[in-house]
């Protein structure tokens, strides 16, 4: 989602005469996009901003911002605490950028953390019709209901909010125009999408299927679900929707039905494992990716042994973990924390066992040949680097006027996060 809300502030900025540049030295403005998730993430911007301040003082006409989710919930604080920041800008005010950049301009420090009542997308500059690269974001829904009471999105990203079918079209065909063969549909919530068209409600499936009727569209992914949202028709189009890829992240948290009933989840662990059954009759082959969170505060052993057992009885072919960080605001944050060593140590078994199984995963692509979109060069010179249809990084020797082309490559050996192959 800020790989996605970069590329939307470099646009809105190219009205104002902004191209991107790779050196913070180049610039004329440098924008954080910045992370609330959990604290150490939003720690980062202090330090990050440190490192700027020799090029304020060299180069007084530089303008700093801060954008992301961090800015959504300290904007005013993050001035305080900085004073060489120039402008604050939240996730839902990013169309705003070029007004506020003109304010900059002028002598102005604004900050912007409104929730517009119009619709954000529809003041975005039409995009020039240069090429992009072949693997595409676009953002079907933002927000969330869930209040999982860990969890600050709810709070920074607002309630869910689903865009039309017909934009979201729109968006896929602009894309599709400039060279995207796949498409990556993103929403905290992807799954909770309910797009309205012709006076009907769309789900997810259904927009799924209808972007599959593009002929020039090979791939379609989305992220990240919830376990609530998977419903009967999203769990059919897994296996007949050929353009749906075979992996699906679907983020648990826990294992045991206590934590997850304290985290508000709002579903139960056999409930979880029997999706994931269903999922699996649908599309045999899926690689399963989750979330989860340990030390949540009540976490005993007994209940991070029924993490460690779900995952067992999953084996994800990739996973994210991390320790409970207590987010201001959210209700967990009032309960007493599991000791730091404890949640430490349970990090680090979990995640032995996640890459277990990971490279287990990674292990049984050896031998075999698979359909890699390749999407830029490799590494080394005359390398390509592309992706399976589960989602691993695969290299390969190829010519680089194969970008944008799904080709065949026989997989040499695996890595913990990526695949060697030979061009068939
Ligand atoms: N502490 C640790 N991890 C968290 N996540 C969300 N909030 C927190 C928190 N307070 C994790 C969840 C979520 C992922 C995006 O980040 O696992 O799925
Ligand atoms: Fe956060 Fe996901 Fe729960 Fe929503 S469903 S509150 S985004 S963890």
């Amino acid at each position: 989602m800020n790989v996605y809300d970069s590329e939307r502030m470099t646009s809105a900025l190219g009205a104002r005469g902004y191209v991107e540049t790779t050196s913070p030295e180049d610039a004329d403005m440098i924008l954080l996009n910045t992370c609330h998730i959990r604290e150490k993430a939003a720690e980062k911007i202090y330090s990050e901003l440190g490192r700027y301040k020799p090029l304020k003082a060299a180069k007084p006409d530089l303008k700093i911002g801060v954008a992301g989710c961090v800015a959504q919930a300290e904007g005013p604080e993050i001035m305080r605490r900085q004073p060489m920041v120039d402008l604050v800008v939240g996730p839902q005010a990013y169309h705003r950028l070029p007004e506020m950049e003109e304010q900059v301009a002028k002598g102005g420090k604004p900050v912007n953390t409104d929730f517009p009542a119009e619709d954000k997308f529809d003041h975005l500059p039409h995009s020039q019709k240069a090429k992009r690269a072949p693997s595409a974001f676009l953002t079907v829904q933002e927000g969330c209901d869930k209040f999982c009471a860990f969890c600050v999105v709810p709070y920074t990203r607002g309630t869910e909010v689903s865009r039309p079918v017909v934009k979201i079209i729109e968006e896929a065909r602009d894309l599709v125009d400039r060279g995207v063969v796949e498409i990556n549909l993103l929403g905290q919530n992807v799954n909770a999408y309910h797009g309205h068209h012709e006076g009907q409600e769309w789900g997810l499936a259904r927009l799924i299927r209808k972007l599959a009727e593009m002929d020039e569209l090979k791939r379609i992914r989305f992220t990240t679900s919830h376990p609530n949202d998977m419903d009967d028709d999203l769990i059919a189009a897994h296996g007949d929707t050929e353009k749906l890829m075979p992996y699906l992240h679907l983020p648990v948290q826990a294992g045991s039905d206590k934590i997850l009933k304290a985290m508000n989840r709002k579903h139960t662990a056999a409930y979880y494992l029997r999706l994931i059954q269903r999922i699996r009759a649908a599309r045999p082959d899926i690689a399963l990716s989750g979330d989860f969170i340990v030390g949540f505060p009540g976490e005993t052993e007994e209940d991070f042994q029924a993490t460690l057992s779900l995952c067992r009885e999953v084996r994800y072919a990739q996973a994210y973990s991390f320790k409970y960080s207590a987010r201001p605001g959210t209700p967990a944050a009032e309960q007493t924390p599991v000791d730091e060593a404890e949640k430490s140590d349970r990090l680090s078994r979990l995640q032995a066992l996640l890459t277990k199984h990971q490279t287990e995963f990674q292990q049984s692509m050896v031998g075999k040949t698979l359909p890699v979109l390749l999407e830029k060069p490799g590494r080394l010179d005359g390398q390509m680097v592309g992706k399976s249809e589960f989602l691993q990084a695969v290299h390969m020797d190829a010519p680089q006027n194969l970008t944008g082309a799904i080709v065949q490559a026989e997989i040499l050996h695996s890595e913990k996060n990526s695949l060697a192959g030979r061009l068939r």
